[in-house]
């Protein structure tokens, strides 16, 4: 298809730039790539995909599984006119074989960006430390910066602004609320976080969120769904043991039972506020089959603009 207008490219400099966690994009830079973001679904939904990345290849390192991170990945670099290079912990032996500073010394001679999903964000710190090119966290043990931009994005795409809305966490203290926490109150969204006890963020994050809160912008921790969602334009959760905790899940389930989001919890929540959730959802413990597939969920749209936020941010990295 023809492209019918060029694309406006925000005038932020993230060529060469690192995402290793949300911090890494300042309030104009996070915006400039909801922006893009935008402008790429637009056409993209039209058939219309610009390639701005024609002849770049990104390497996605992943030593977990994925469904939306590879596909999204791979979809945007494809659609973008670039090529992306998977390579699984099974093909590559990813710091088992051969160290991550060594994989980066080896990889930055041959493709333009790195995306990696590890366990340790040490690996993505090595990563970055030794490619020349720039490197994604596409979700570490600490962070999933790509999954707060997706979760911004949809917020923003149904209320048309951020400033001034409530997103309410309600279930575990883990990377994705890292994420969204730090994302989230640059940005002027306010964060109410329940969070069973023992399960908590940690108060390093939670004074970091501090510092980097727009003015007006409040973060309340407290143990109590309810109290959490009373406000919530965004009622937020995700598993209660992620990638590398499954030998807790017996454990975790009792402790994490009524921090559930089912219909019950919904009705304490504004009419108008939505749901989301990472994905994949555990349907029947974090999450009901009744809300994630409800009107007033929208996971799945979250999903979707993994692939548009990440294309962005390709576009503007790479
Ligand atoms: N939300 C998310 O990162 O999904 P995958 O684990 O399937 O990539």
């Amino acid at each position: 298809m023809e492209t019918s207008q060029a694309i406006e490219r925000p005038e932020v400099a993230l060529r060469g730039r690192d995402v290793l966690g949300i911090g890494d994009l300042d309030a104009r830079e996070m915006r400039a790539v909801l922006a893009l973001a935008a402008q790429l679904k637009e056409r993209g939904r039209a058939g219309d995909h610009p390639p701005l990345l024609e002849g770049k290849v990104l390497a996605l390192l992943f030593e977990k599984p994925s469904l939306r991170t590879h596909a999204t990945f791979e979809t945007g670099m494809f659609h973008l006119g670039g090529h992306a290079l998977y390579l699984d912990d099974r093909s590559a032996g990813l710091g088992r074989r051969e160290s991550y500073a060594d994989i980066a010394r080896n990889l930055e001679r041959w493709v333009q960006g790195i995306a990696v999903r590890t366990f340790a964000h040490a690996n993505v710190e090595a990563l970055a430390a030794h490619a020349r090119v720039p490197v994604i966290n596409a979700l570490s043990d600490w962070e999933h910066p790509c999954q707060a931009l997706a979760a911004l994005f949809t917020l923003q795409e149904r209320w048309e602004r951020l400033e001034g809305l409530r997103i309410a966490w309600v279930g575990d203290g883990n990377n994705v609320l890292r994420s969204l926490l730090l994302g989230a109150v640059r940005l002027g969204v306010s964060v109410a976080i329940a969070t069973p006890p023992g399960y908590e963020l940690d108060a390093a994050t939670l004074e970091e969120a501090g510092r980097r809160a727009a003015p007006g912008t409040v973060i309340d921790v407290i143990d109590d769904p309810v109290r959490a969602v009373r406000d919530a334009d965004l009622v937020y959760t995700d598993v209660w043991a992620s990638m590398g905790q499954e030998g807790e899940v017996e454990r975790r389930r009792p402790v994490f039972a009524r921090f559930q989001v089912n219909a019950a919890l919904l009705a304490r929540a504004p009419r108008h506020a939505v749901v989301s959730h990472c994905l994949p959802a555990h349907r029947g413990e974090e999450i009901t089959d009744e809300v994630l597939d409800g009107p007033r969920s929208v996971a799945f749209d979250e999903a979707e603009n993994r692939l548009h936020v990440q294309k962005s941010l390709l576009a503007l990295a790479l």
